[in-house]
């Protein structure tokens, strides 16, 4: 359920694994497109192991559900505006697979999700399906019952490593009950090569939302230390560089704030379901923002007494060498530069051939890096993408230069 970067890659693999695979979407576009062989996202690897999988006859993609054995729910976890996990794509994707249920079905919960969401499907398809005993945390299902099985398995891969980090990365499972423990564990250690940990539900949801708080904590002392050290006129690079030389000390990249469908998203989800108690999420998260907002103030200071400036920003993506644009910074800063009218903002962005609506309804250009760097008086490097690497240092020489993600260096 769902063909995105995380389910249509989970397809393809297990078509190519020997499953029968239908690649369900409620898309009709992404639907067509991937039963021609193609695909609409950019994944190394990905579009061969899609056309071998369909070619071969393994993978079928629908919008419409059918009776499976295994049913693996990869469909988005968004935030609301107020900052509160979106379910509603969790229960429009649990209610679609309700009525092809079977007795012994295991459904399998991809989604980064809040805690008791394994918990809430269970619920609804106990609702939906009357005549299936539900599992329950409580260890009264007796075996061989007329019953589904339900476990949380999140998803960890990285965008551009997707197709070897689906079998190569520890996973971890967590059962309603031991039995859907039992069984998802199964099922991936027939495609999974690395360590499978068993756990329950609740403890799988947290899991993977402490994995990404994890991350943005030490994004946000890494976006704070490039905050401090502007202001101390200390280059930043250099400094982790050398703190990191401490045995003990792994400071990582600063950037122009945290993007991506995950990061800036997970630790959310934690703060929501500890009713708003967990300071120290709240704060990385409010670092991090800050650090997106100072380099839209850092241009705008930059463009004063300048005659129709040009502002080039090199990368929209939330990092580097993918096409994923979802809560990317410098998506943000393009858009905020444009709407404070700070000048011509020009877009460089290699893994895209047309910029997304709104960033084109706010005037911002998209062009090749020589025309942006061959107009531009302010060049903003926000995402380091292999294409950029080469960049003529020479031809940078007359521009202001913001280099928010190490390009230069
Ligand atoms: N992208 C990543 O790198 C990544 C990594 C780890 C975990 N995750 C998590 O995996 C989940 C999926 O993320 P993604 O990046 O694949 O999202 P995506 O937006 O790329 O894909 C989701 C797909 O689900 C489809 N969809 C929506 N509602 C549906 C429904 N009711 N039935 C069937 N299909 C439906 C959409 O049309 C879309 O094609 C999210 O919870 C995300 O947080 C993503």
């Amino acid at each position: 359920m769902g063909l995105g970067y995380i389910g249509l890659p989970t397809a393809s693999l297990l078509a190519t694994k020997g499953f029968d695979v239908l690649g369900v979407d409620v898309n009709t576009k992404t639907v067509d497109r991937i039963n021609l062989g193609e695909i609409h996202i950019v994944e190394p690897g990905l579009d061969i192991l899609v056309r071998s999988a369909v070619q071969s006859g393994q993978l079928t993609a629908s919008l419409e559900p059918a009776t499976a054995d295994i049913y693996i729910i990869a469909v988005p976890t968004p935030l609301s505006a107020d900052n509160r996990p979106e379910l509603s794509y969790v229960e429009a994707a649990t209610r679609a697979v309700a009525p092809f249920l079977t007795a012994s079905s295991l459904v399998i919960l991809e989604s980064t999700s809040p805690i008791g969401t394994t918990e809430k499907i269970g619920r609804w398809l106990a609702e939906l399906r009357p005549d299936l005993a539900a599992p329950s945390n409580e260890d009264s299902n007796p075996p061989g019952r007329n019953r589904f099985f339900l476990a949380h398995c999140p998803e960890r891969v990285l965008p551009g490593r997707i197709l070897e980090e689906l079998v190569q990365n520890d996973r971890v499972v967590g059962g309603i009950d031991a039995e859907s423990t039992a069984r998802a564990h199964d099922f991936y250690r027939s495609f999974v090569a690395g360590e499978i940990v068993k756990t329950d539900a609740r403890t799988a949801e947290m899991a993977k939302l402490t994995e990404n708080a994890f991350r943005d904590v030490n994004i946000a002392l890494a976006n704070e230390l490039s905050m401090l050290c502007e202001r101390f006129g200390i280059d930043v690079w250099r400094l982790i560089d050398i703190a990191n030389h401490h045995p003990r000390v792994q400071i990582l990249k600063p950037g122009p704030g945290v993007g991506g469908h995950c990061i800036p998203i997970d630790p959310w989800f934690i703060i929501d379901s500890a009713g708003g108690d967990a300071p120290l999420l709240k704060a990385a998260r409010g670092v991090n923002q800050t650090k997106t907002s100072r380099v839209v103030e850092d241009v705008q200071s930059k463009v004063e007494g300048l005659t129709d400036p040009v502002i080039a920003c090199l990368g929209l993506s939330y990092k580097n060498d993918v096409d994923d644009l979802r809560e990317s910074p410098s998506v943000e800063i393009a858009l905020q530069l444009a709407a404070s009218q700070a000048g011509t903002i020009l877009a460089v962005e290699p893994n895209i051939v047309e910029l997304p609506a709104k960033l084109d309804a706010s005037g911002v250009k998209l062009v090749d890096l020589e025309t942006a760097i061959a107009h531009a008086d302010i060049i903003v490097a926000l995402v380091k993408h292999r294409e950029f690497l080469d960049v003529n240092h020479g031809a940078l020489a007359s521009k202001v230069v913001i280099d928010t993600c190490g390009l230069l260096r």
